[in-house]
């Protein structure tokens, strides 16, 4: 017999003599001749109620059906007396697939906090908010490739190791095959010419370079895909390594980026609002009781869209005493960019055309000399969520660009020849997959949306 998964018994319009479910159990009570198992098979939030009668045959390895244990439970899908379910199992047998001591198990039935299940990263997944939160995850990635293919974007596979970095920030994990003595000569310097690539290698920090190139032959296209910075930040906002979504246009300007960052936002909010109702109300209940007021405003509203020059006077005329002071030239800080949006504004607000100093080589310098065509999305509880710009496509202005931060333009003869050839406006951004899980979700610390976090000195799992 084929297995029944769970979200599909619990969605059945008619009962079923025969039915085969597996899964793990999450609870189990025993009154006077039977036995309750709740199990849960990891396709929804709810659990099955099974109701084993203990004078059937069925019961030779029940009471080794505790929770955390692996079962198959044969028997019919009925409809439930009890409250509560619509369903629920009458077990004909019970079989157990895999024990679990009760003694070791760490999942009992209480509530756990964030901080404890991060230590047990691989067991997590059973719990109920964070299966309800990787079954968000999932949704939201076929979301993205969705909203992407049906605008016309192709999907492009940008390289994880990469010999440049994007951001110029420095923050790259380095990628080598040398063993540790030799990878400095006896001048101190590093040689690479004994390297497995003969030069400098690291982890990408961003796939936007090549999205570029690719933007410049097929139109639009995008990356999604893992990021590596090695920011020595331990804050609940950044990870060593996370997912970004890259989209990259070409003969687009900074208001059809900004346009296409806000189209994406609403877009994904829209999808997890209607796709994931079951598993976003957890959210709503227990985490963040705010939660749906404001996915409406993200989902629904205009965002706003303010200047750089204006965001650093609503700051200063704001009367808060930032840890941060703020005047112009100065990057925003979180703490920032919550005031504008959940304070100021309470909403989504894209602040752009930033100072040049402040921003990376690739944004295009506006016809002031002063600000780069940059933009940055800013939302509630997070902060900043995105990031993006039109890029610099008049060659001159690009080499003198790379000059400016010590890079030599050699080393981007690729990127440059872009430039020299059909060279033409273009625009892109890079959203992080896990900030935005934690707005969708209101989860505060972003190793609680990421399978297994990569932070400093964290390498578990
Ligand atoms: O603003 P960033 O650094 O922009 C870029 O990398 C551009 N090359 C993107 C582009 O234009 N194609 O990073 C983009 C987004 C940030 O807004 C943030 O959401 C996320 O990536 N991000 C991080 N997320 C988690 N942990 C970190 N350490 C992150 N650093 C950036
Ligand atoms: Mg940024």
């Amino acid at each position: 017999m084929r297995r029944t998964r769970i979200s599909e018994a619990l969605n059945r319009h008619a009962e079923m003599d025969q039915i085969l479910v597996k899964g793990w159990v999450r609870t189990r009570r025993d009154s006077k001749g039977f036995s309750f198992l709740e199990i849960n098979d990891g396709s929804c939030l709810t659990n099955l109620q099974v109701i084993v009668n203990e004078t059937g045959a069925v019961h030779d390895t029940l009471h080794q059906a505790v929770t955390g244990a692996a079962v198959e439970v044969r028997g019919a899908l009925v409809a439930s007396p009890g409250k509560g379910q619509r369903w629920e199992v009458q077990a004909t047998g019970v079989t157990l697939l895999g024990s679990a001591d009760p003694e070791t198990y760490p999942l009992q039935k209480k509530r756990h906090t964030d901080e404890f299940l991060r230590g047990i990263a691989h067991l997590r997944p059973r719990t109920n908010k964070y299966g309800s939160l990787f079954r968000i995850r999932s949704e939201c990635a076929y979301a993205i490739h969705t909203f992407f293919r049906e605008r016309g974007f192709y999907y492009l596979h940008t390289p994880i190791i990469t010999g440049s970095d994007c951001e110029g920030a420095g923050e790259l994990f380095r990628v080598t095959t040398l063993p540790h003595a030799s990878q400095t000569g006896p001048s101190g310097a590093t040689s690479f010419d004994d390297d497995f690539f003969g030069k400098e290698a690291n982890l990408t920090v961003s796939g936007q370079l090549e999205a570029e190139l690719f933007a410049c032959a097929l139109g639009n296209v995008y990356t999604f895909g893992p990021t590596f910075r090695a920011e020595n930040s331990n804050t609940p906002r950044h990870a060593a390594e996370f997912w970004m979504i890259e989209p990259e246009m070409a003969f687009a300007d900074l208001d059809d980026d900004m346009d296409l960052a806000e189209d994406l936002v609403k877009y994904l909010v829209n999808h997890v609002i209607t796709q994931c109702a079951a598993d976003l109300e957890l959210f709503a209940r227990f985490v963040d009781k705010d939660l749906m007021a404001n996915l409406e405003v993200i989902a629904g509203q205009p965002y706003v869209r303010l200047p750089y020059t204006e965001a650093i006077e609503i700051l200063q005329s704001s009367g808060q005493s930032f840890e941060f002071p703020v005047s112009y030239g100065v990057d925003l800080q979180t703490e920032h960019e919550r005031y504008l949006t959940e304070t100021h504004f309470k909403k989504p607000v894209i602040v752009y055309n930033y100072p040049r100093e402040i921003k990376p080589f690739y944004m295009r310098v506006n016809d002031d000399g002063k600000t780069v065509a940059a933009m940055d999305l800013l939302v509630p509880r997070v902060g900043e969520l995105i990031g993006g710009s039109q890029r610099e496509e008049r060659l001159e202005v690009l080499e003198q660009r790379l000059r400016d931060f010590d890079l030599e333009p050699e080393a981007y003869w690729w990127y440059l020849d872009i430039r020299r050839f059909g060279t033409t406006p273009h625009a892109g951004f890079g959203l992080g997959f896990e900030r935005f899980l934690m707005m969708v979700t209101g989860v505060t610390n972003i190793r609680d949306v990421i399978p297994f976090p990569r932070t400093p000195k964290h390498l578990e799992f």
